[in-house]
Order: C-alpha cells, then structure tokens, then sequence
C-alpha cells in the first residue's frame, strides 16, 4: 500500500472508532465481563425454576415488562408480593444492559432495535450470532436442556463472567 494510502486508511479508522466513542456505544474504561451483582430477594426468587440471569443480559424496557407481567411468565406463575417485586425490578433495571458500561452488555443492547422488547435473552441478535455455529441438538441434550440454560456451558454464567476460558460444551 502506498504510504499516503495507508495514512488515510489509518486515519479514517481512528475517527470511526472516536464516533463510536461519542455515541456511548464502547468506551475505553468499559470491562469486558459484566460485573457480579448482587440482591437477595433476585437470589431467592428468580433461581427457582432456572438460573439465576443477569440483569446486564436485557435492557430496561425488558425488565420492566417482564417484571409487570410475573402471573404470566412463559405459562408460569411466578408472581411475587408488591414489595419484593418492586425490590427486584428496581434492582434489575438499575443494574440492566443500558445501565452498565461491559462491552457485553453493550453490544446486547445494540443488537435490539429500538422499538423491541425482547423477554428471552435467546431471542436477541447478539445472542444468536454468537451461538449460531452450535447445532440444535447440542442445546437439547440432558445436560444442557435448552439455550436458556447458559451455566450449562458457561460455568460463571450468574456472575455474567462469559469469558472463552469458562466455556465447556457438556458432551
Ligand atoms: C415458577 C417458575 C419461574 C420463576 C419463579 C421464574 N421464572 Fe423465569 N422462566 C420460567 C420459565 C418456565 C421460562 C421459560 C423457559 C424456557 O422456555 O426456556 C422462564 C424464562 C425466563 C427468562 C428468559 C430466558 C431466555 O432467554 O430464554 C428470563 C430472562 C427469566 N425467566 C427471568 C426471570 C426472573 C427475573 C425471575 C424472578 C423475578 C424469574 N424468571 C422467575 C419460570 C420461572
Ligand atoms: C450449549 C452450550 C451453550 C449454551 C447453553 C450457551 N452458550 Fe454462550 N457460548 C457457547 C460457546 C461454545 C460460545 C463460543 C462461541 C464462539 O466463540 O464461537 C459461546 C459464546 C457466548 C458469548 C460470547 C463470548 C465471547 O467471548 O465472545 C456470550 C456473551 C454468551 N455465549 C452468552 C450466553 C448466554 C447469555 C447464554 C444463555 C442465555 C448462553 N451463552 C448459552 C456455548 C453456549
């Protein structure tokens, strides 16, 4: 490449990434890993019928849906009293994809489009691009049930650590 080619080439690369800055959607100081977070009552209370998901994996409008809807959560009931469900909600808005600053949560967030509110994590772009390479049948296999499962093969899952080092596809 000829040198004035390549300062260009160098040059628009470095003013994309500053628009990228400015528009929030990565930053320097962003982690890589969600952080582990932490509520009681979120403990108790959503690990009873599956693990316990991160708040960084939605965002907001996601929660809050979810949250509004618990007597009819995928065919289950799982309503709780007012107080413990406002702990909760606000615990996982506060701590939600657009609330954090991960790289992960960002780029979940910025594979929904504005006007979806998605309530499966499974169901968001981010979500099926990185998991487009593992076959349907792996996901139904007794030790992993279904892509909800993600502890299954990402031991650190609740402590939204997805890091390749803590992945291990049970056989
Ligand atoms: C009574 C059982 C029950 C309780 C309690 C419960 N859930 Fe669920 N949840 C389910 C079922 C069933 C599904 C759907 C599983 C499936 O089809 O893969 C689900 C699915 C989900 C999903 C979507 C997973 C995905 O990406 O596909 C999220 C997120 C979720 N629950 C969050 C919560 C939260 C937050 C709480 C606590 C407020 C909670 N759940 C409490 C039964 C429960
Ligand atoms: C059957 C095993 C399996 C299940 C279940 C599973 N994953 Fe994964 N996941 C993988 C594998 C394998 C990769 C690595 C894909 C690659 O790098 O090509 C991956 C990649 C990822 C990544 C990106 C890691 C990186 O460094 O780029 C994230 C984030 C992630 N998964 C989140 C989840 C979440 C959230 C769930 C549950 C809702 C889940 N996964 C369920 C196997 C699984």
């Amino acid at each position: 490449m000829k040198k004035w080619l390549q300062f260009l080439v160098l040059i628009s690369s470095v003013s994309a990434t500053s628009v990228l800055l400015a528009s929030g959607g990565f930053s320097d100081n962003s982690t890589r890993q969600m952080p582990a977070v932490a509520n009681a009552k979120w403990k108790a209370e959503c690990s009873g019928c599956h693990m316990l998901y991160h708040p960084g994996l939605l965002p907001e409008r996601s929660w809050h849906k979810m949250m509004a809807g618990l007597d009819k959560h995928f065919g289950e009931n799982a309503s709780l009293d007012v107080a413990t469900q406002n702990e909760i909600a606000q615990f996982l808005a506060l701590n939600s994809a657009d609330k954090q600053d991960n790289r992960r949560s960002n780029r979940i967030n910025q594979s929904i489009p504005a006007s979806a509110t998605p309530l499966r994590i499974t169901e968001t772009a981010y979500f099926t691009s990185k998991h487009d390479e593992i076959a349907a049948n792996t996901f139904k296999r007794k030790n992993i049930g279904s892509a909800a499962n993600c502890v299954a093969c990402h031991k650190a899952a609740e402590k939204g650590d997805f890091s390749e080092s803590q992945i291990r596809i049970p056989r």
